[in-house]
């Protein structure tokens, strides 16, 4: 496995490149939901490239980019033991050289839910893919589900710039307990990694709604809302019931099913998960 640290050296381990490419952009700290996008890109694809990135632009002020987990040799072991090709570890100024002022947007998906209470976080996350899809000019480009919203984000961008790639959405990893795995799962106590599978349960509780026959968006909301009042340490940030492509809110879930997606503070922790409906 070649490791990586510089722009240059990467457009020469390009240039004489050949078969496909697969590419697993990640924020390091790994756990089994990224190694299941290493894994499947590693089948995919005759060569992959991992990206270990904790991108300043997509954490606002208040957030928490000192302190997001990181460590990057237990990172380097893990994809070592996947056959993992290339691994590119950047500084941030090889990203955002000085200077740096483009920026890429996708103004309306990027306005609710997760953007709303993150502003800014999706035109981070937006500009760092645009940027890895221009350097590894990769034939797919896999993503968790986890980040739903990001997801839709992304699959927008790659369309409206013309990127010759396919984004390969992977499906989420939970816990036996059902909680989504993430990298903030470490900032939990145990009382409140006990309370997190409230998300679970409220996602579920939903869907059992959905699949009975519900199809007001209001009264799925109240069915996930209530679920996440029964745990003291969880705070609902957001409870969406929206369209899967555009996230809009939906009054009644038609044919083209919806996303459930959560946020929950959990202490001082903020987590995401969401649950996709459709029709049966
Ligand atoms: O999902 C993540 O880990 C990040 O948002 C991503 C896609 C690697 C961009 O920094």
């Amino acid at each position: 496995m070649r490791r990586l640290e510089t722009v240059a050296a990467l457009h020469e381990w390009r240039r004489d490149l050949g078969g496909s490419l697969g590419l697993v952009p990640t924020m390091g700290f790994l756990h089994e939901g990224h190694l299941s996008l290493v894994r499947r890109a590693r089948g995919e694809n005759d060569m992959l490239a991992v990206t270990v990135f904790v991108n300043p632009t997509q954490f606002g002020p208040r957030e928490d980019f000192a302190r997001y987990p990181r460590d990057l040799p237990r990172d380097l072991g893990l994809l070592e033991r996947e056959a993992v090709d290339l691994v590119f570890v950047p500084d941030p100024q090889e990203i955002y050289p000085e200077g740096f002022q483009t920026y890429v947007t996708v103004p309306e998906l990027s306005e609710r839910w997760e953007g709303a209470s993150r502003p800014g976080h999706f035109r981070g996350v937006a500009t760092v893919v645009a940027k890895l899809f221009v350097l590894f000019r990769p034939e797919r480009a896999y993503f968790g589900q986890k980040d739903y919203q990001q997801l839709q984000v992304i699959r927008r961008l790659a369309r409206d710039l013309g990127f010759p790639l396919t984004v390969v959405p992977c499906p989420i990893v939970r816990e036996p307990d059902g909680l989504a795995l993430s990298s903030r799962n470490s900032y939990l106590s145990p009382a409140e990694r006990q309370a997190a599978t409230v998300l679970f349960r409220a996602l579920q509780a939903g869907e059992a709604a959905y699949r009975a026959g519900e199809r007001s968006g209001h009264r799925l909301q109240a069915v996930v809302k209530e679920v996440l009042a029964q745990e003291p340490l969880a705070k609902p940030d957001y409870v969406a019931v929206a369209d899967p492509e555009t996230l809009e809110e939906l009054d009644e879930v038609g044919a083209r099913g919806a996303v459930f997606c959560l946020a929950v503070w959990i202490g001082a922790t903020r987590l995401i998960d969401n649950c996709l409906l459709a029709r049966p």
